[in-house]
């Protein structure tokens, strides 16, 4: 565990819109700083960067965050690796702690530099082995991708890596998956005889390697196995080469194999990424979507590639948002990307990519082929199949758009598609409305303390109205504000302490107005006292409501001499002009 006040020291450090600036040009408007976002694709502006509390906002796709949160975000870094990449910015040495975490960092590095040592011994290998250059010349592949991709050659023979590395009998190497230790102790090389693919970690590190048999053999690949630096169902293969091409495209190509997204490469397509021989996960489809607005898989043609096409599907519907997009392409049975752009050229592809089936038209589709929509029992059944896609998809707007064709070819009304994928309860509270029904004492009051959060010392805590999600969130600001010091009090703390919390997003949207409206610096005050004032009204008011209920039910005499006095001066309070009627 990284402590707190590590992250809190290094937050105040960092200057985000220095930060930002580094990655994304940033314009100056007014008080905040502007660009397109980098996180959708849009053609004017609405990403944010506040200098004065140093945080960005998207108004577009509502991206939302610290400096930690942009690294994540942009580079697709885990937590602990954007906290290291800041702590390097802001000259401070991330604190080495003795625990189990501590221990697992620097085992990382180890592994990680014997990682970078193999990938050199192999990419050595590959220069002096004509057999090995005479494959991918066959594949063609040029020289340049190869380097590109940084492949290299594990030569035939059980122990060469004892040439690369001072300890062959180290048991690192064997974690690093590199050797193996068979049951009599004798040790070898994982790798030998196959054309090596280094996967690179979005850090730029090699984690892994998939190797290939030169022509025939079993198994026709070999990968890593999952090793404290490498886990499946987490990486793809391309992503660090890919990176600049996706980003310029908006699109990231999901292909099955290695040598698929070095085809690709060789022939114009930059854009493309292979997962590592399992069905995609979400988690895969999350980290890509984190770098781009719109996914397309390009899969085989046979029933191999449409299975795995359906499982991406399943594993993308919940992290699929509004504003992104997925897509498939079927390739023409008995082809993959590898053979199509060697026979047809990379434009051929880019036109099938272009014209790639939606992926609810995929959705669809797959589920009507299975079912007799002639009969009553198949559209029941269509119905009945689409219920758990539909429950895990996140985007209400392509759920509505899925029910309301389902409902077209169920033949069911849409409202009833909708209470049989018990859809109701998902669909009726229209979330956007909720705070403008209930406009809120309290929202104002978030935004006056996240502007200025000494006046926290000012607002009567116990005289907050209710238990709402509101409520509590400002009893916790006032709380972190009180028992913080003054970094405690810096809005990108705030978001690190309430990172996955239920008052993330109350905060967020209070942040985002606050930057669209900030409070006039000399009028903040009395902004506050008008806030105040207007909690505390309410609450008489809430008070007499309750009392008169009483008196009606049992008159002045059920009250006691304390509810009595309340009971007067809420009613002297009704009664002044311009107090609450
Ligand atoms: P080429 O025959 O070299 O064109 O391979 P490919 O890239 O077309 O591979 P294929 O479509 O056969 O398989 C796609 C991916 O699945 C590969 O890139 C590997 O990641 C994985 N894969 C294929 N065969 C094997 C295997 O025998 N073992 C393992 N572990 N993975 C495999
Ligand atoms: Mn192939």
């Amino acid at each position: 565990m990284i402590p707190d006040s590590f992250i809190q020291e290094m937050l105040y450090r960092i200057d985000l819109v220095d930060l930002i600036d580094g990655y994304v040009p940033l314009k100056k408007t007014g008080a905040n700083f502007a660009a397109c976002c980098p996180f959708h694709s849009e053609k004017s502006p609405s990403f944010t960067v506040s200098p004065s509390k140093q945080f960005y906002h998207c108004f577009g796709c509502g991206a939302h965050g610290n400096a930690i949160g942009f690294l994540m975000e942009y580079s697709g870094l885990g937590f602990v690796d954007a906290i290291k990449e800041l702590a390097g910015r802001a000259g401070m040495q991330v604190p080495d702690d003795h625990g189990a975490a501590g221990q697992h960092v620097e085992k990382s590095q180890a592994l990680g530099e014997i990682m970078a040592r193999a990938a050199r011994f192999y990419y050595e290998q590959l220069k002096g082995s004509a057999r090995a250059v005479s494959y991918l010349k066959e594949r063609g592949v040029s020289g340049e991708i190869a380097r590109r991709f940084g492949l290299g050659y594990a030569p035939e023979g059980w122990q060469n890596l004892a040439a690369a590395f001072d300890d062959y009998s180290s048991s690192e190497l064997q974690l690093a998956g590199l050797v193996i230790n068979n049951e009599r102790g004798r040790l070898y090389d994982r790798f030998r005889e196959r054309v090596m693919f280094p996967i690179v970690s979005q850090k730029g590190e090699v984690i892994a390697f998939g190797g290939r048999v030169l022509g025939q053999g079993e198994p026709k690949y070999l990968n890593s196995p999952e090793t404290p630096l490498f886990e499946k169902g987490r990486e793809v293969f391309g992503l660090p080469q890919a990176r600049a091409a996706i980003r310029a495209q908006d699109v990231v190509i999901v292909v099955e194999g290695y040598l698929d997204v070095v085809a690709l490469a060789q022939h114009g397509i930059g854009n493309a990424v292979a997962t590592l021989g399992t069905a995609t996960t979400t988690m895969q489809v999350q980290k890509l979507l984190r770098q781009a607005g719109r996914i397309v898989f390009c899969f085989d043609g046979d029933a191999a590639g449409r299975k795995a096409a359906w499982r991406a599907l399943e594993n993308s519907l919940e992290v699929l948002t509004e504003q992104k997009s997925i897509a498939f392409v079927f390739l023409p049975e008995g082809e993959d990307p590898d053979s199509l752009v060697r026979k047809r050229g990379g434009e051929a592809l880019q036109r099938l990519i272009a014209q790639a089936t939606p992926l609810s038209d995929f959705l669809l589709r797959e589920l009507a082929g299975h079912c007799d929509l002639n009969s009553a029992e198949g559209r029941a059944r269509l119905v009945a199949d689409a219920k758990p896609l539909l429950g895990r998809l996140q985007s209400s707007l392509l759920r509505l758009q899925l029910v309301k064709r389902l409902a077209e070819n169920s033949g069911f009304s849409q409202a009833e598609v909708e209470r049989l994928c018990d859809l109701q309860s998902l669909a009726r509270p229209a979330p956007a409305r909720a705070p403008r029904q209930a406009p809120s004492l309290l929202r104002p009051l978030l935004r006056l303390l996240l502007q200025k959060p000494q006046l926290a010392g000012g607002l009567p805590l116990d005289l907050l109205p209710g238990n709402s999600t509101e409520a509590r969130a400002v009893r916790l600001l006032c709380e972190t504000i009180g028992d913080g010091g003054v970094r405690m009090l810096a809005y990108p703390a705030l978001i690190e302490k309430l990172r996955g919390s239920e008052y993330e997003g109350i905060l967020r949207a209070a942040a985002a107005e606050l930057m669209q409206q900030p409070f006039a610096e000399e009028g903040i005050d009395a902004e506050f006292e008008g806030a105040v004032k207007r909690l505390l009204e309410g609450e008489h008011k809430r008070v007499f409501a309750v009392l008169q209920e009483k008196v009606q039910q049992l008159g002045v005499s059920g009250l006691s001499s304390e509810e009595k006095q309340q009971y007067l001066t809420a009613l002297g309070a009704r009664g002044r002009p311009g107090s609450v009627g």
